[in-house]
């Protein structure tokens, strides 16, 4: 996958200005491969992320023999589903790159096959709790190995019966409640999850769309095992946790006057906007309307003085992605912003309490982490290189930094940008950002 060291530039000053779309959500892109597949029909996808994460998901669904068409230039696949028992076992194991989501909702799915599978990932993705995920398996009588720390590689023998449990989630987390879920389609009875707040629900309404019954009771959910999916067609919009960068970026450079076109604005996903707000920024919504089940909006983003906020945990898991380039906002913010209840964030990409502490100081802001969170008091940016730590979202963070920064940023290591956004630099640099890629030999 990114093996190629890439530096980004990125010169001061500069307002974001003009109108764009982002590329398409990644939560989503990678459910339309996994239940397309598992469907009885051929389903149209239309603005999929052609990012690395989800083309990972996608070469393993070919890799178990199901036969999809794209993606084009525009995000459309073709995807022929096989049926809940049709995947065939793959020749070898599945690599998943720099995708936990893809490992982690996988883990539940082959949980239930019948055949044996292994999945592998990069440096990063191999550091990363599965635990959290093979334990409620095992509960349902999965056989699944991991390292002794409970890392990646997982071998999932397959070949089991599978029984439905109640599954009380012990950290808010779509992924382990969906892993849960899936798992749940083959397993025996009732699988139920209950969540400590509420998370993204795109596995939920996304196996309603292709006809599966998923009960939501509150904080419960809750499906049979046994039943079938059907095709459809998909409509992905675009992602807002992509859309946040720009949002932060128009937001803390004066002169700003963005639009962020067709973005997903589902409710579990808008923590972002809330948590701007709160911190004063000049946000609106237009033309709001529904594509394909889910809310989508014209975002509309002008630059306003930001302040410091304490931020609200219950905020916390509907902007768990957003977190790095909101610590920039909090560094562009008049005062002292505080962020607990948000542990998760030392378990993503990178820790990205830590990275991000550190390069907010390299970049002359003081930045105090804490166990479950980090204390920032707003500042004036110096220049300063940064360790991105191959982690897509600290790159893109910082590149905003460059907005407000006195002097040049550089950041390292970005060329895990394109498992989420691929074309971020020439969007950025289309609506203003001064920002330029340099591949350096390594
Ligand atoms: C995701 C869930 C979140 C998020 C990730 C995508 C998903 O992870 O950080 O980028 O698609 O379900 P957690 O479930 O670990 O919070």
């Amino acid at each position: 996958m990114s093996h190629q060291s890439i530096r980004f530039a990125v010169q001061p000053g500069g307002a974001l200005r003009g109108r764009i779309r982002v590329p398409g959500d990644k939560s989503m892109s990678h459910r339309a491969i996994m239940f397309a597949s598992l469907a009885e029909g051929r389903t149209e996808v239309n603005g999929f992320l052609s990012g690395e994460d989800c083309l990972a998901t996608l070469s393993a669904f070919r890799q178990m023999g199901v036969n999809i068409e794209g993606p084009d230039n525009s995000g459309k696949l073709i995807i022929q589903g096989v049926g809940m028992h049709g995947l065939k076992a793959p020749q070898s194991a599945l690599d998943l790159g720099n995708s936990g989501t893809s490992m982690r909702l996988m883990a539940g799915l082959m949980a239930g096959q019948s055949f044996a599978v292994s999945m592998t990932g990069d440096s990063s993705l191999s550091k990363r709790p599965m635990k959290r995920v093979t334990e409620p398996l095992s509960q349902m009588g999965a056989v699944i190995t991991t390292t002794a720390k409970g890392t990646p590689p997982l071998q999932i023998h397959g070949g089991q019966t599978l029984r439905g449990i109640h599954y009380e989630m012990p950290m808010a987390s779509a992924q382990v409640k969906s892993a849960v879920l899936l798992a749940g389609l083959y397993a025996e009875g009732t699988t139920s999850v209950t969540e400590p707040a509420p998370t993204r629900d795109y596995t939920e309404r996304m196996l309603r769309g292709f006809g599966y019954e998923v009960l939501t009771e509150a904080n419960k959910i809750s499906l049979q095992g046994g039943s079938q999916l059907m095709a459809t067609h998909l409509d992905i919009p675009a992602d807002i946790s992509s859309a946040a960068f720009f949002m932060v970026g128009a937001s803390i450079a004066e002169g700003s006057d963005l639009i962020l076109e067709h973005v997903g604005i589902n409710p579990t996903r808008t923590g972002i906007i809330d948590i701007l707000r709160l911190m004063e920024a000049d946000i609106e919504l237009l033309n709001q309307r529904e594509v394909g089940g889910e809310p989508v909006a014209d975002i509309q983003v002008r630059s306003a003085p930001l302040k410091g906020i304490r931020i609200p945990e219950e905020l916390v898991p509907l902007a768990i992605d957003e977190f790095p380039v909101l610590f920039v906002a909090a560094a562009c913010a008049k005062g002292e912003t505080v962020l607990t209840g948000a542990e998760e964030l030392r378990v993503k990409e990178s820790d990205r309490i830590q990275v991000m502490a550190e390069g907010l100081q390299t970049c002359g802001i003081e930045a105090q982490p804490m166990p479950d969170g980090i204390v920032i008091q707003g500042g004036q940016l110096v220049g300063a290189t940064i360790a991105s730590h191959n982690d897509h979202r600290i790159g893109m963070a910082f590149s905003m930094a460059g907005l407000r920064a006195a002097e040049p940023i550089y950041i390292d290591d970005c060329a895990t940008i394109n498992t989420s956004f691929p074309g971020f630099v020439d969007l950025a640099a289309k609506v203003g950002l001064k920002i330029r890629e340099e591949g350096l030999a390594c």
